[in-house]
This record gives C-alpha cells, sequence and structure tokens, in this order.
C-alpha cells in the first residue's frame, strides 16, 4: 500500500501557482483577486472560508471575506452577486453553501457570471465539463482527478466506482473518469443510497472514489485486492482528542481497507486539501482570462 500525499502535492501546486503570481506583478498586471461570500455561522464553512483565504495569501492573490448575518435574505445575497458580477476588479468569487433554507441555492448559483464562477458549480460549466470544453472545473473533482494524474495512476479501461450523487462530487467526478484521455477512459459506476448492491459493486472495482459522507462506510471486506481508493469524506465527529474538539473522518475505515489497496489517500491530508489548490488555480485562470477571454 502507497500513500497518496495531497498535502505535499498541494504544497507543491501552490509553489507553481505563486510562482506565476510573482511573474504576473512583475510584468506590471493585476494581483489575481478572490472573494468569498460566508452567510452565517456555520463551524464547518468557516473553517473552509477560513482555509480559502488563507491559500489565496500564501500565493499572493489578493482576497476579500464578505460576510452575512444567517437572517440575509435571498434578494440581499443576488444583489451582492449582481454587484460581483461587474466589479472589474474581482477575476473570481465563490458563495459558501450550504446556504440558509430560505435561500435557493440553485438561484444564487445562476445567478453568477460564469465567467467568474471559480466553484466551477454554473450550470454553464458543468456543462461545458460533460461535454469536455474548457471551463472552470469544481474543485474537488479536479483535486482528485489532478491527484490521479501527478501519481500516474493508470485510469484506462478501468472500472471505477463513485460512491454518492452530489452536484459537487458523485456526478462531477464521474463525468471526468468517463473522459476520453487520460486520466479518464474508465467504465463508470455511480452508487448512492438507493443502490441494493454496493458490496458487489465495490468488489469489482479498481478505483473506489468515496463520496456519499458517511464516515468509514468503505469497509475491507468491500474492497479488492491492488485497488486504488480516493476518500472524499470529510465529517467532522466530536473527539476529545483534539483541541478543536473535532476530528476529520473519512468515508473509508482506513485501517481495514488500506492494507488491501495499491494506493490510498489519507484523511485529513489527501483530498481536503488539493480542493483549495483547485480553486487557485481557477481564480489564475479566471484572471488571466484563459478559459473565457
Ligand atoms: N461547500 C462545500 N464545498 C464547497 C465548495 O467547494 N464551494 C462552495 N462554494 N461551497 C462548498
Amino acid at each position: 500500500m502507497q500513500l497518496i500525499d495531497g498535502k505535499a502535492v498541494a504544497a507543491q501546486i501552490k509553489q507553481e501557482i505563486a510562482a506565476e503570481v510573482a511573474q504576473i506583478i512583475a510584468a506590471g498586471e493585476k494581483r489575481p483577486h478572490l472573494v468569498a461570500v460566508l452567510v452565517g455561522h456555520d463551524g464547518g464553512s468557516e473553517t473552509y472560508v477560513a482555509n480559502k483565504v488563507r491559500a489565496c495569501e500564501e500565493v499572493g492573490f489578493k482576497s476579500t471575506l464578505i460576510r452575512y448575518e444567517q437572517d440575509v435574505t435571498e434578494e440581499e445575497l443576488l444583489a451582492c452577486v449582481g454587484r460581483l458580477n461587474i466589479d472589474t476588479d474581482v477575476d473570481g468569487f465563490i458563495v459558501q453553501l450550504p446556504l440558509p433554507k430560505h435561500i435557493s441555492e440553485d438561484k444564487i448559483t445562476e445567478a453568477i457570471d460564469y465567467r467568474k464562477d471559480v466553484d466551477g458549480f454554473h450550470p454553464v460549466n458543468v456543462g461545458r465539463m460533460s461535454l469536455g470544453m474548457p471551463c472552470f472545473l469544481s474543485a474537488t473533482p479536479a483535486g482528485i482527478v489532478e491527484l490521479l494524474r501527478r501519481y500516474r495512476i493508470d485510469t484506462s479501461g478501468k472500472h471505477c466506482v463513485v460512491l454518492g450523487r452530489s452536484n459537487i462530487v458523485g456526478k462531477p467526478v464521474s463525468m471526468l473518469m468517463i473522459q476520453k484521455g487520460y486520466p479518464g477512459d474508465c467504465t463508470v459506476t455511480v452508487c448512492h443510497s438507493r443502490t441494493t448492491n454496493i458490496r458487489e459493486i465495490c468488489l469489482t472495482a479498481d478505483i473506489i472514489i468515496a463520496a456519499l459522507g458517511v464516515p468509514e462506510f468503505l469497509k475491507g471486506d468491500m474492497v479488492k485486492e491492488g485497488a486504488v481508493v480516493i476518500d472524499v469524506g470529510t465529517t467532522r465527529v466530536p473527539s476529545d482528542k483534539t483541541r478543536s474538539g473535532f476530528r476529520l473522518t473519512g468515508d473509508v475505515m482506513f485501517d481495514e481497507v488500506a492494507p488491501k489497496c495499491s494506493w490510498i489517500t489519507p484523511v485529513p491530508g489527501g483530498v481536503g486539501p488539493m480542493t483549495i489548490v483547485s480553486l487557485l488555480k481557477n481564480t489564475l485562470l479566471a484572471g488571466k482570462r484563459v478559459i473565457y477571454p
């Protein structure tokens, strides 16, 4: 078994991005600028957004955090999106999800100018991704395929089982894994909460991407020898062993599954750090107007 070290790969890519930002500044051009919009005080969202802002600073981007209280109206949030869409100083922006129940996430996502949608959630970007066209790839799926690429993991003709059908991970990553070319060319099966024989399906998988959000769902007896396992789970479970009072738990029972794998991502330190790096990459592309001139 070999570990896929997302933390190390992410650090390397951050250095590559920082070097590019230094070149941009040296050429007298504008520093890339990412804006994050955060509604309310959900612990997970607070942490994710703080990590995104810190990552921007590390690579030399400008970053701005806009906060709203939980009771912000949909109209106010749409007005904020409208302002960011036309602000020429802003290259890309994200509205952190989930949003309070009284606000339609679909409406907010569709209101974002797809040319600034560095999360890759807008229907235009999702559609272009499905067609294999240049677009902003959503961060977690992009991070997963980048890990496969950097570790030169063979995907052609492999059976890839995706656990989970979320709009943010399951659906888009399954779409990327069937694309023509590397890292793709897989035969993909998507399993979800209504799938009846998940264990049997997983046992036929060469690659398993676990993105259900169910802590330690994937057990040792569900994985064949030599499989590649990518764990996307990041559930916060209470712990008296950490200062924060919780620990991140993946969707994979690591101790049982790891000995059977050829490659496996840990949690934390696997897919998580790559997700933020993908967002930085998209912001850099947005600043350079590479995808949408
Ligand atoms: N919530 C969980 N993951 C994400 C993400 O990648 N982007 C946004 N905007 N919200 C999220």
